[in-house]
């Protein structure tokens, strides 16, 4: 297999609101990144993927961008970012840029002038439909509620939009939208970032019949009806050729909708496109039907079966990215793992399942502080449109009670990954001096930065070894995955093979003991990394350590709560 850096690297997602602010305002910017570039460089991470902060009126956050070429006033300015990417790139860090470019912001210039008239040079960069029967052109609902087409008195058309009415569709079908998203590309590589993450860019070709889809709970078809559209990968190697070939850059397009096959156009190694995808099947496990509003925990089989499927599907063709948490989805540890009596026994656990795959790494600010989900108590607690958006509908239309609601976004809503980092137990997690622009997580005088990184036995520290783990040992990029166990409802086990080198990995997913039979070849393994230190309290008494710090392996193992292990040989 061939090796590359990004394959090597392991990215740390940043969503700037909620990472540090540095003048008061309550909401975190780009000089408290920069601040913050030794804590990163401390844990080890290689790149950094930065979330929109470009100029936007900010109704979804930045990923409605109204000049692509300016930074948001409440982040800051230019000359801060190029001081933040000079501090990075001075630390060895990268910097890869979310390009969001399915869409604009309705306040975009491009847009503005879109609606004036239908001539318009302009007009045909979005895209513009007539009423059918009275209605709208079809049934497809945005991803943020209610339908995904706003009717625009001024010419008496409907314009597109996937995401939120102020975000509407680009029409990727002309050149000059296409040429104009590739010249912005270019300043920002000119400028020395080092690449992008490519938003719902599966996206971007639609069918030009612009059918009708499968109505889902709230009577409108799913916004990922267009996804991998006809043109998408034809657009995407125009891209390559006209932008990224130009220099070495990592690229991962956010894929929704996107299957095993599809991935294997978008990834494959021969470079046409992208490096890799990021894949939604392990988000949808706890999932009902099609219906992301629940509260069904996932079946570990379900999982195994989709991680599995992923990993396998891939092998040698393409590339993985791994990832449990984004701005976009709740916390891993209140979604797949224990928030309570075993939080950071969970937290690392999750870690060391998913890191030990074959893929590049994402880990989403906080995660590798084990952070949780937020008790949140009413509506009035969330600033997420999604959120907000899914509760007046799905409670007006009666498909769900207020309460039943309430649960459900206290599980699922995005603002659960969208509160303040914690960094340490003083007022607002010292996240800000001011007031917060979303609630903190009342849990921050346990949980936080400055607490873990004083005590090795941390997530933090967890984290940070797992990471340096991955630049020891090949097998761990680039082994070939095998699946142990596929039946066990409890354990997740897995092989990496590489050469003579054979790695086991362990992970308990449930809060009470589970006996393992190990492979024989492992019995005399080493232990890279384990989430429990002590020789076992109760249960046999199958670990005991040697002197010189490596451990005796004995058959059957007793695994703790969420005890998760690595075995080499
Ligand atoms: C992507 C982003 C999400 C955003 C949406 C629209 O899914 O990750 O945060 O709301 O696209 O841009
Ligand atoms: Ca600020």
């Amino acid at each position: 297999m061939e090796k590359k850096w990004w394959k090597e690297s392991v990215v740390y997602q940043i969503y700037p609101r909620s990472f540090c602010d540095s003048n008061g305002d309550g909401i975190g910017d780009i000089r408290g990144i920069t601040s913050k570039l030794d804590y990163l460089k401390e844990l080890g991470i290689d790149v950094i993927w930065l979330s929109p902060v470009y100029q936007s009126p900010n109704d979804d956050n930045g990923y409605d961008i109204s000049d692509y070429q300016a930074i948001m006033e409440e982040f800051g300015t230019m000359e801060d970012f190029d001081e933040m990417l000079a501090a990075a790139h001075e630390r060895g860090i990268r910097l890869v840029m979310d390009l969001v470019v399915n869409h604009t912001s309705d306040e975009h210039r491009w847009f503005v002038e879109s609606r004036k008239s239908t001539d318009n040079p302009y007009r045909d960069y979005y895209i513009w439909r007539p009423a059918k029967d009275g209605k709208e052109p079809n049934n497809w609902g945005s991803c943020f509620s209610g339908p995904a087409w706003e009717y625009d008195s001024e010419t008496d058309m409907y314009y597109l939009h996937l995401f939120s009415k102020k975000q509407p569709d680009l029409n990727w079908d002309n050149p000059a939208v296409r040429e104009e998203v590739f010249q912005m590309m270019n300043w920002w590589l000119d400028k020395g970032v080092d690449g992008f993450r490519m938003d719902v860019i599966s996206l971007i070709s639609k069918k030009p019949d612009l059918p009708d889809g499968i109505p889902g709970i709230n009577g409108y078809a799913s916004f990922n009806e267009p996804a991998n559209g006809p043109h998408v990968h034809e657009y995407l190697q125009e891209m390559r050729e006209k932008v990224l070939n130009r220099a070495d850059t990592i690229t991962v397009g956010e894929c929704s909708g996107v299957t095993l096959e599809e991935a294997k156009k978008y990834a494959r190694s021969d470079g046409r496109e992208l490096n890799m995808v990021f894949q939604f099947e392990h988000m949808d496990v706890d999932a009902d039907g099609t219906n992301k509003w629940s509260e069904k925990k996932m079946d570990l089989r379900d999982l195994k079966n989709v991680m599995t499927r992923w990993q396998k599907g891939l092998e040698d063709i393409a590339w993985n990215s791994l990832f449990w948490e984004n701005h976009d989805q709740p916390r891993s540890v209140s979604r797949f793992g224990n928030d309570g009596r075993y939080r950071e026994a969970s937290a690392k656990m999750l870690a060391t399942c998913l890191y030990m795959m074959q893929g590049t790494p994402y880990i989403y600010q906080g995660q590798e502080l084990g952070m949780t989900n937020v008790p949140f108590e009413n509506i009035e607690d969330f600033r997420d449109l999604d959120s907000i958006n899914a509760y007046h509908e799905l409670t007006g239309q009666g498909v769900f009670s207020k309460e039943e609601m309430m649960r459900f976004l206290r599980y699922k809503s995005r603002d659960n990954a969208r509160t303040p980092f914690q960094w340490n137990d003083k007022e607002n997690a010292g996240f800000t001096s001011g007031t917060p622009w979303i609630m903190v997580n009342p849990n921050y005088k346990e949980i936080n930065a400055q607490e873990q990184l004083a005590r090795d036995d941390s997530v933090f520290h967890y984290f940070q070894k797992l990471i340096r783990l991955r630049k020891e040992h090949e097998v761990i990029v680039y082994g070939t995955y095998d699946l142990l166990l596929p039946d066990s409802k409890e354990i997740y086990a897995y092989t990496r093979t590489l050469g003579e080198t054979k790695l086991l990995v362990v992970c308990n997913f449930t809060a009470e003991q589970a006996e393992f039979e190990m492979p024989g070849e492992f019995l005399d393994g080493k232990i890279l990394i384990r989430n429990y230190d002590e020789p076992k309290a109760s249960g046999k008494d199958d670990i005991s350590s040697s002197e010189n710090g490596s451990a005796e392996l004995k058959n059957p193992m007793m695994l703790m709560p969420y005890e998760a292990v690595a075995v080499i040989v």
